[in-house]
């Protein structure tokens, strides 16, 4: 008789319990309950289960333990309760905090924050060489002041000879214990220093890629969003793509882009990139800069929001203060309110129209409203453009680049000291371009000819 090899099982889940603190002083984005939610959801997305939570409205974070010490006997209590491995805080923080509270909780639950699971879930998703460079390069950054136990693997990893960061500790964030806590900071400095100039070339391959692009003359929508808005379920249904779609966040990492056709023949690039988050860390928006120049690089930001999502607002306010953040806040933007299917009234979806710039409700899911982006989209893209024609001379090489850039160049000219340009620019720009404004083409030689 054949022996029964034994099901695989999967590794037991962790155990998390969640704190959160209202800052009198700070104003959050969202409501501390719908932020924990939102903390509960990261935390299933790492592997965690979460067993309970605790708030606490405080005026200042305490200097020591961020919570008051009352509160933190409180935690230890809860903790030893629901045999919690893990407790993660929803705020950033320090490292003194988080060795003291370590300290206080005891020998076998391991303190980490939202950043540090954010950071987990990236390390999870990222897949090609750029996405995992960029993680590595958060993670290192992040952890590098915070040498607790937590640390130790990744420090090991590095101290190993190199590669990628990996998940900090492996499922479920788990440490190897305290003996891996002499650590080389220096060899660690030294890889930071690596994956900065690896990340530079990334940026510079990206750069020529984009370039090329551009000479093609192709105009560039990305999409944008907070996580699990809908992006890669749009880009797939515009593009016929096969992007990689899960009830996840922060599923997509790696930009993505495709070609889209658009009413009336044109085509555009479409790109999708990561998703956005309330209190995204900055060492990772930092570390991501490689990707999210194909943001900043755009014609058009394609708003993806969850109307469905009951603070569909608030997110779609936290990926405008990103946007700003990186610097994005300039390019015009097409909204899609998508998930419409999800409502019980579709209604609703219309009279939400007016809060967001130039939105069209959609379904990603059923393809309802698709045509009706499309269109809008075309119209930023190529209808909103002005005809103009201009002479450049060299000196003014920005306004040669930014028309190149910002524009469709339809002819060039070369001249002797300079170049003579036609084709559309976007409207915002005209001012900076009309002192060098000539008649078009065949108003110059119908001129001549009189
Ligand atoms: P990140 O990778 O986190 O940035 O997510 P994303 O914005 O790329 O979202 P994704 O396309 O992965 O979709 C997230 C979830 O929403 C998936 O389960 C999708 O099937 C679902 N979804 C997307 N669009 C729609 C829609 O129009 N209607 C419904 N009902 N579900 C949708």
């Amino acid at each position: 008789m054949a022996k029964r090899t034994p099901a695989p099982t999967a590794p037991p889940r962790e155990r998390a319990f969640l704190v959160g603190v209202e800052l009198v002083a700070q104003k959050s984005l969202l409501p501390l309950k719908d932020s924990l939610n939102e903390l509960a959801l990261l935390a299933d997305t790492a592997g965690l289960d979460v067993v309970g939570q605790l708030t606490q409205r405080l005026a200042h974070p305490n200097p020591e333990t961020f919570i008051g010490s009352g509160k933190v006997q409180e935690l230890r209590a809860l903790v030893e309760e629901t045999m919690a491995d893990v407790v993660i805080f929803d705020d950033e923080l320090s490292p003194r905090h988080q060795r003291e509270l370590e300290r206080a909780l005891g020998e076998n639950v391991r303190v980490l924050d939202r950043t540090a699971l954010i950071l987990d879930i990236f390390a999870q998703h990222a897949h090609t060489k750029a996405g995992m460079l960029q993680v590595e390069l958060a993670q290192y950054e992040y952890y590098l002041p915070r040498l607790t136990r937590a640390w130790t693997h990744l420090a090991r990893q590095a101290g190993g000879g190199g590669g990628r960061a990996g998940r900090m500790g492996g499922v479920g964030l788990r440490g190897p214990g305290e003996t891996q806590l002499e650590v080389d900071r220096r060899h660690i400095r030294r890889r930071i220093a690596h994956l900065k100039r690896e990340l530079e070339k990334v940026r510079a391959h990206r750069m020529r890629y984009r370039a090329k692009r551009k000479r093609a003359r192709l105009p560039t929508v990305a999409l944008v969003g907070y996580t699990n808005a809908g992006k890669s379920t749009l880009l797939n249904r515009l593009a016929g793509a096969d992007v990689y779609v899960a009830d996840q966040l922060f599923a997509t990492l790696d930009p993505t882009t495709r070609r889209v056709e658009l009413p009336g023949g044109y085509l555009a690039l479409f790109t999708d990139t990561v998703g956005f988050i309330q209190k995204l860390p900055t060492t990772l928006v930092a570390a991501f800069h490689a990707t999210l120049e194909e943001i900043t690089e755009a014609n058009l930001l394609l708003h993806v929001v969850d109307i469905s999502h009951p603070n569909a607002l608030l997110q779609a306010r936290a990926v405008h203060e990103t946007l700003e953040q990186i610097g994005a806040d300039h390019i015009p933007v097409v909204t899609a309110l998508n998930k419409v299917d999800l409502l019980s009234d579709p209604d609703n979806a219309r009279h939400t129209l007016r809060d967001y710039p130039h939105a069209v409700a959609i379904s990603a899911l059923t393809g309802a409203g698709i045509p009706e982006l499309l269109q809008m989209i075309q119209r930023h893209l190529y209808e909103t453009y002005t005809p103009i024609r201009v002479r450049l001379p060299y000196q003014q090489g920005q306004l040669i680049s930014l028309f190149h850039e910002s524009g469709q160049v339809e002819r060039i000219e070369h001249e002797r000291g300079g170049v003579v340009m036609q084709g559309r620019i976007p409207g915002r720009l005209l001012a900076q371009f009309s002192a060098w404004q000539i008649p078009p083409n065949g108003a110059e030689e119908r001129k001549k000819e009189t």
